[in-house]
């Protein structure tokens, strides 16, 4: 469903040259749900942007069921709760989402919309303002806004970091309950996290893959400890690159 091929990015920041991504490439099948796991920098966020069509690629090409996502008709698929969500804060949810439904000229009828919010277990605060949500009702309100317009590809990006272990646990238990419906891209540092919800992960590491297959064969390779193969092979692969400087 979602393939990208050979993708390459730069960034020019003060003059420097950064590497963000450099030659990924990875397919989703439908409703697949496959995590992209690497060390902060590591391009995760960069190769989402790409998807997104929110970033110029340097090379490479990125397909949705084979149209490219420079068209906005294969943009319209995808639902995006972001890294660092920026809402309106002063405008009630259900309004907000009437926004966004209208933005991608999508009607889903009054009864759908508090599903959804009941979904999200946000049905008693469908006419609260956002700013009075609290930081895990809003990271709710960003799955939400992702999943109203019912998309065939679903992008999560570490929705779960910087909440108590009870906002977590329910963003998790939202999650797994969309496993299947739909296909879902996730990013998380949360590596148990990532084993409860992804069939298949690739490891990046400063924007290249250093793993590709299922969670079982991840775990297969050193007693089952994703902490521990995590840690064996980001060290491993900065020794490599360190040596033989690439
Ligand atoms: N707009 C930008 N301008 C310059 N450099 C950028 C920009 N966005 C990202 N980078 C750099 O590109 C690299 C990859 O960043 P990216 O945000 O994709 O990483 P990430 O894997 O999502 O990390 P994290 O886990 O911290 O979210 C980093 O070195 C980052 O500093
Ligand atoms: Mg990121």
């Amino acid at each position: 469903m979602l393939q990208v091929k050979e993708i390459y990015k730069t960034y020019k920041k003060r003059g420097q040259i950064i590497k963000a991504v450099k030659g990924l490439s990875f397919e989703i099948k439908e409703k697949e749900s496959f995590a992209l796991i690497g060390p902060n920098g590591a391009g995760k966020t960069t190769t989402i942007k790409a998807i997104l069509n929110l970033i110029d690629l340097d090379k490479g090409q990125i397909t949705i069921d084979g149209q490219d996502v420079s068209y906005y008709e294969t943009r319209k698929l995808i639902g995006y709760a972001p890294e660092i969500p920026y809402y309106p804060t002063h405008i009630p949810a259900i309004k907000l989402l009437q926004i966004y439904l209208e933005l991608y000229e999508k009607k889903i009828e009054k009864e759908k919309i508090e599903y959804y919010f009941q979904l999200v277990k946000l049905e008693n605060f469908m006419n609260t303002t956002l700013s009075n949500y609290s930081k895990g009702m809003q990271q709710r309100f960003s799955i939400l806004q992702a999943i109203i317009t019912e998309p065939k590809l679903l992008i999560l990006d570490e929705l779960t970091s910087g909440l108590d272990p009870i906002g977590q646990y329910e963003i998790i238990e939202i999650v797994k309950n969309l496993k299947n419906k739909t296909t879902i891209l996730f990013t998380s540092h949360n590596l148990a996290e990532i084993e409860q919800i992804c069939d298949n992960v690739m490891v990046i590491n400063k924007g290249r893959s250093i793993f590709y297959g299922s969670i079982s064969e991840l775990k297969s390779q050193s007693n089952g400890d994703l902490y521990k193969i995590f840690f064996e092979l980001i060290t491993q692969d900065n020794q490599k690159i360190n040596q033989e400087g690439f």
